[in-house]
């Protein structure tokens, strides 16, 4: 095969890259489900993955930044980009941020292009995500030890038609992931 075949044909081979952006509420169930949809696309789809957790990146791209609605959007703005970058190149993003803010979920969709962005809501009740209080900050927060404390004393706007909704009340991880990746494929996603 020439150069120039070769790199034709794994080009028409390379897979489309995309971005699953789950915004909801603290607790509501992103980062748990992202594992594992990051393990069954590896896996079972032999997708490159890169999982953008916004708690992971408040460690170092974002170390600069709080939880003041400014600083917030500019977290997001961060992980548009690198969102931007890989989805280009092939891989599939799972953002797991809680980016309460409907003008930078607008923005993300409009840097990583419609054509490679899905908005998933990943809904839970605030009472759900309370009681589940996986990291303790609901409770910190009600203690008043936490301030901008998203649901508590800072808000969520809730995506008003998000691309594919998860109700991670009505299943285990794995279910919701099944559900997901059904979505996916019904909005023509190829894994
Ligand atoms: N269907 C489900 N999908 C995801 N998580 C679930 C589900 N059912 C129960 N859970 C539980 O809910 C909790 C979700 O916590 P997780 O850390 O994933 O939330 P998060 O949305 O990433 O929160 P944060 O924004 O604070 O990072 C976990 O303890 C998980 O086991
Ligand atoms: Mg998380």
């Amino acid at each position: 095969m020439t150069s120039v075949a070769m790199s034709q044909s794994s080009k028409s081979q390379k897979p489309k890259g995309f971005t699953i952006w789950m915004t909801g509420l603290s607790g509501s169930g992103k980062s748990t489900l992202a594992g594992v949809l990051k393990e069954k696309f590896e896996t079972r789809y032999g997708r490159f993955v890169e999982i953008l957790d916004g708690d992971e990146i408040r460690k170092g791209l974002s170390r600069d930044l709080g939880l003041s609605r400014e600083d917030r959007e500019e977290h997001a703005r961060r992980v548009s980009y690198l969102a931007k970058v890989l989805s280009r190149n092939g891989v599939i993003s799972i953002v797991a941020l809680i980016s309460p803010y409907r003008v930078s979920r607008e923005s993300a969709k409009e840097t990583i292009g419609s054509d490679k962005f899905v908005e998933v809501y990943i809904k839970a009740s605030l009472a759900k995500c309370e009681e589940r209080d996986p990291k303790g900050l609901y409770a910190k927060a009600r203690k008043g030890e936490i301030k901008n404390m998203t649901g508590i004393s800072d808000p969520y706007e809730p995506p008003e038609s998000p691309d594919i909704t998860i109700e991670t009340e009505l299943g285990s991880p794995e279910e919701s992931a099944k559900v997901l990746i059904q979505g996916l494929e019904n909005l023509g996603f190829e894994l």
